[in-house]
């Protein structure tokens, strides 16, 4: 079932997971619906062949990506939980659009590579970046930008501003928004790659 709310056993994944590894998660409970449709409101659906996400954790956003995205489009998303992997491996089986890998968003680069794709139209993240090592984000952002073809878009949604000063160091100007209705609060930073 694809619906932009988490249904109770996803929720309830996500939760117990939270439980385990607070850090890797940084939340308790998947975004909400609001916060998905504000985030995809300004994608050019039609330009995008190559989507890549990071940290989907049981689908909640991907499922709004594929009912959206092009027949011939991909969405490559890259999660580092064990169990959040099973489910999303699960739930996209179906779909051959979608590519489910057991890495690290900092593999970005290397992955697309080897699936032989030239570059991302769009990347959307909503790993924890404020409470990831420097190294990690960094390499994270470095690498996604890399990735990304020029014009390419990415999305970015977090508890805190505190990601916004790397981001400007290396997209430049960022456009920000705020979505009050998701636990917790969130803002949207939207950068383009030039
Ligand atoms: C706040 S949750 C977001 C889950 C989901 N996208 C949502 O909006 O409901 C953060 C996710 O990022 C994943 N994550 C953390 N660090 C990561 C990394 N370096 N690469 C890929 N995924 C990562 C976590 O396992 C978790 O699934």
């Amino acid at each position: 079932m694809d619906k932009a709310t988490a249904t109770d056993g996803q929720a309830l994944v996500f939760a117990r997971n939270f439980f385990k590894n607070p850090k890797m998660l940084g939340s308790l409970i998947p975004s909400s619906r609001f916060l998905i449709k504000q985030l995809l409101r300004d994608v050019k659906w039609n330009d995008v062949r190559v989507f890549v996400e990071y940290g989907p954790g049981v689908g909640t956003i991907s499922g709004e990506i594929v009912k959206r995205m092009r027949p011939d489009a991909k969405l490559i998303v890259f999660e580092i939980n064990d169990d959040f992997v099973r489910v999303m491996k699960n739930r996209f089986h179906n779909d051959p659009r979608v590519h489910v890998l057991h890495r690290s968003a900092a593999d970005v680069q290397d992955a697309l590579r080897e699936l032989g794709l030239e570059k991302a139209d769009c990347a959307i993240a909503g790993i924890p970046f404020s409470i990831m090592k420097e190294e990690d984000r960094q390499a994270v952002l470095r690498n996604t930008h890399a990735a990304l073809r020029p014009g390419g878009s990415f999305l970015v949604y977090q508890f805190s501003s505190r990601v916004r000063a790397d981001l400007e160091k290396i997209f430049g100007p960022v456009h920000q928004g705020f979505e009050p209705l998701n636990i917790l609060p969130a803002r949207l930073f939207h950068c383009v790659k030039v």
